[in-house]
């Protein structure tokens, strides 16, 4: 049996986010294939001391939290867990608090909404609060220049910059002097170190980390989305897929995502868009998830009479799940008819619409030979490749 952690990690995830807007709460949004939350847990179990983590979720999410947690946990399962949350974040490292150890001395509060923390500085808490047994607050320079002003937005006066600091998470503290600053607190405070101050506390700040920021805009999610792609070739995948169908008069034609009245139709399964599952194979075959058989099932009737686009719209949703970012699909077509000269930028738009990504189309026939310069059918050629946006 292990020895119980002396660290505790409370992540609060129970806000709404609604600076952020959309329908899930903040730390359930994804972010570059996975939510903020798992993106939040990962250093966390990678501190140099084992931790109990508890993470405090919104009621209704108890049970994802639940999911992501063991998710990121593997092994270190034993100290985790998941506790609901309050309606202020006050109230939430509170219910946190409630979920500690009898074992843990060193308490560190921090956001899942900076989802970016590195290791390194939840290290240095942990080793700052071991070292002076106070409150510890990762801070940064503030770089702008901080005028305060009145009630009519009129400037009063320049701050000097050098006295402050933005405070960011985690904060540090011995655990039961934190404990003892909760149970006295009668009002909002507008964070941890704040409350604890207010309980007679002493605060000491060490520097913080500018990948700690917090998501709060769709312009930090933005931004967190572009740290997280990785640069040059890294995590670059290839696939490539082929689809050949035979042309059948009786029926319309669709391809390539476009209807082409009065020309001769494909026969299919589905619509016998050859074009876009090519497309589909090849962005199934660069991540590794199979095929468009293996994926849609050719026998199940609800993909049956569908139209190309289903697929490739389906797809999309796959990888994006699975962690990839595609990055680009070529497509060719060999076959006899119909023309594509004419509709190819129509096609192209059509195409990288469904799929997010830019897409080129050419077209070739055969010199008459073969089945395809006989006009029996068509084939088409697809290459995809995707970037892997997350590591495992
Ligand atoms: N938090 C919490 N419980 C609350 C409010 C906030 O656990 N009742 C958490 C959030 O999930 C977030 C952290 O506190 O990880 C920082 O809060 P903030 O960035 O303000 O997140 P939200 O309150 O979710 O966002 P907003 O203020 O835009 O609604
Ligand atoms: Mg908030």
């Amino acid at each position: 049996m292990s020895v119980e952690p002396v660290v505790a990690v409370i992540v609060v995830a129970a806000g709404s986010g609604t600076r952020l807007g959309g329908d899930l709460p903040k730390a359930f949004r994804p972010l570059a294939g996975r939510s903020i939350l798992e993106h939040a847990l990962h250093p966390v179990f990678e501190m140099r001391r084992e931790a109990q983590v508890v993470v405090v979720a919104p009621e209704a999410f108890r049970g994802e939290a639940q999911t992501m947690l063991t998710h990121v946990a593997g092994a270190a399962q034993e100290y985790a867990s998941v506790v609901v949350g309050g309606a202020s974040r006050q109230e939430s490292v509170a219910a946190g608090l409630g979920a500690l150890l009898p074992s843990v001395r060193i308490v560190l509060v921090h956001d899942a909404a900076r989802a970016l923390t590195p290791v390194s500085l939840l290290d240095n808490v942990v080793d700052a609060v071991a070292a002076n047994a106070r409150g510890i607050v990762p801070g940064l320079a503030v770089t702008d220049t901080i005028k305060r002003v009145d009630s009519e937005e009129m400037v009063v006066e320049t701050v000097d910059r050098e006295e402050l600091r933005a405070m960011q998470t985690p904060q540090g503290f011995p655990r039961h002097a934190l404990d003892a600053a909760y149970a006295r607190a009668d009002s909002e405070y507008t964070d941890d170190a704040a409350l604890f101050a207010a309980a007679g506390g002493s605060v000491a700040l060490i520097p913080g980390d500018a990948r700690a920021f917090k998501i709060t805009t769709p312009w930090d999610l933005n931004r967190a989305e572009h740290l997280l792609r990785p640069s040059g070739t890294e995590g670059i995948r290839v696939g490539v897929g082929v689809d050949v169908h035979a042309y059948d008069d009786n029926q319309e034609l669709w391809l390539a995502g476009l209807h082409w009245p009065g020309e001769t139709g494909l026969a299919g399964h589905s619509d016998g868009d050859a074009v876009a599952h090519a497309m589909t194979d090849a962005l199934l075959s660069a991540a590794r998830l199979g095929d468009i058989g293996s994926m849609f099932g050719t026998d199940d009737p609800r993909f049956a009479q569908a139209c190309g686009e289903v697929f490739l719209i389906a797809t999309r949703e796959r990888l994006i799940a699975a962690g990839f970012h595609i990055e680009n699909v070529a497509v060719q077509v060999i076959g006899n008819s119909p023309r594509f000269s004419a509709r190819r930028t129509e096609a192209e738009a059509v195409l990288s619409g469904l799929i997010g990504a830019p897409v080129s189309l050419s077209a070739t026939t055969t010199d008459r030979l073969g089945f395809a310069g006989r006009g029996e059918g068509l084939t088409a050629i697809a290459t995809a490749s995707l970037r892997a946006t997350t590591a495992g």
